[in-house]
């Protein structure tokens, strides 16, 4: 029988644009999302695109009755785990819903995992987990460190899956650190949708791009950085859906692991940088302003890319051209769909 993917907030960005690429790759596909942050209608899109539809179960990641009938029920032979909450603001003024969410979801998740005897584990875990770096390129020995509770939850949940890798070395596990991932599948039919006013860089400028907001709020420039903006390591999300394929397919090769590793491009752009990139992506200007800096931003974050070039055979291979190019072909796709009701 053909190997089941169980992947955890598949509906959500993230997850629908690796979702695509397991399909592709022919591998079954069962979705477990309880659409807090995502809708349904992403499954056609996804169909649309592969031919294929996946799998889906709404519900909660910490519903120990429901994982343990997937397991139960399909022939599950790994885990990507994706679902969970992410926003950092909201996190510092709901920590209860984060901590339950992330930190108890992954242990019931892996509970149930490790009561089916799953033990192939792929896990987002992300590069806010470096906090303030004191050294770039960020390498994956560089210290952990954070200072919000979604920060925190990942670094907890890392350090359960270090745990539980000592207790059964069986595991095969990989900590994925992301670093900041923006663009949308190239059809232009999935992509980030996020609920309210974007939190985030680029969802905010393509929103100022089709006219939804009047200007970007530049959150500072008088960082020690070339232009004084924040420089981040932008990774278009289909070279990240890419390395979780390596990262798989690295762990499904191995017969115990625990890999931690940084997905980013290694080349970091600040934030006017990239403003200018989607202004030449849509060809639409883009208005913006400086304020003062948001608490509890760092002033710049790149990754070192060594070791997945090294263990996974991946590096990402888009630049900020084509992550900008297909945001804007997602975010016009939305902006028609939305005004024509
Ligand atoms: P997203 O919100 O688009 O996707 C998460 C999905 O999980 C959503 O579909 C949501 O409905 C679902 N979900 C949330 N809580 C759930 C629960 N308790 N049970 C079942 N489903 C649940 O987020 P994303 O950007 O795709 O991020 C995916 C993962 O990657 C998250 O763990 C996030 O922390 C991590 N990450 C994201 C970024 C980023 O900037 N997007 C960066 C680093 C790490
Ligand atoms: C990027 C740059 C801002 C919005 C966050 C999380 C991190 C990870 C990815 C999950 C910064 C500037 C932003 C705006 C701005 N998520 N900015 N105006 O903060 O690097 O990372 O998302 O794990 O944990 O913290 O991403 O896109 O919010 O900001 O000037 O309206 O854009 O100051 O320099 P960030 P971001």
């Amino acid at each position: 029988m053909t190997s089941t993917i169980l992947v955890t907030g598949g509906t959500g960005y993230i997850g629908s644009h690796t979702t695509v690429l397991l399909l592709q790759a022919g591998y079954r596909v069962l979705i477990l999302d309880n659409f807090c942050n995502s809708d349904a209608s992403v499954l056609d899109r996804i169909e649309h695109i592969c031919g294929i539809r996946p799998d889906v179960v709404e519900g909660d990641i910490r519903d120990a009755a429901l994982l343990e009938s997937l397991f139960a029920h399909h022939p599950i032979t790994a885990i990507m785990h994706f679902a969970g909450l992410k926003a950092v603001g909201e996190s510092t003024q709901k920590p209860l819903e984060y901590y339950s969410a992330n930190v108890g979801g992954s242990v019931c998740l892996l509970q149930a995992a490790q009561n089916a005897g799953v033990k192939t584990f792929v896990f987002s875990s992300s590069a806010t987990v470096y906090g303030d770096p004191v050294n770039l390129p960020i390498t994956e020995t560089h210290p952990r460190s954070t200072t919000n509770p979604y920060g925190h939850t990942k670094l907890v949940i890392e350090d359960i899956l270090e745990s539980l890798y000592y207790s059964e070395p069986e595991w095969r596990i990989a900590r994925l650190r992301y670093f900041n991932p923006v663009g949308a599948h190239p059809s232009g039919l999935i992509g980030e949708a996020p609920q309210g006013t974007p939190n985030n860089l680029m969802p905010y400028v393509a929103q100022v791009a089709t006219g939804l907001r009047p200007q970007v709020q530049v959150f500072g420039n008088d960082y020690n950085t070339p232009d004084g903006t924040g420089v981040r390591d932008y990774i278009h999300v289909m070279d990240l859906a890419q390395g979780h394929l390596a990262a798989l397919r690295y762990c499904q090769q191995q017969a115990q692991t625990l890999l931690t590793v940084n997905l980013g491009t290694g080349k970091g752009f600040s934030v006017l940088e990239m403003i200018k990139a989607f202004e030449a992506a849509s060809g639409r200007p883009i208005p913006y302003g400086i304020t003062p800096r948001r608490p509890g931003d760092i002033a710049a974050c790149w990754a070192d890319t060594t070791l997945a070039a090294q263990t996974l055979g991946w590096t990402a291979g888009l630049d900020i051209r084509q992550m900008c190019e297909d945001a804007w072909r997602w975010e016009m796709r939305r902006a028609n769909q939305e005004a024509a009701g």
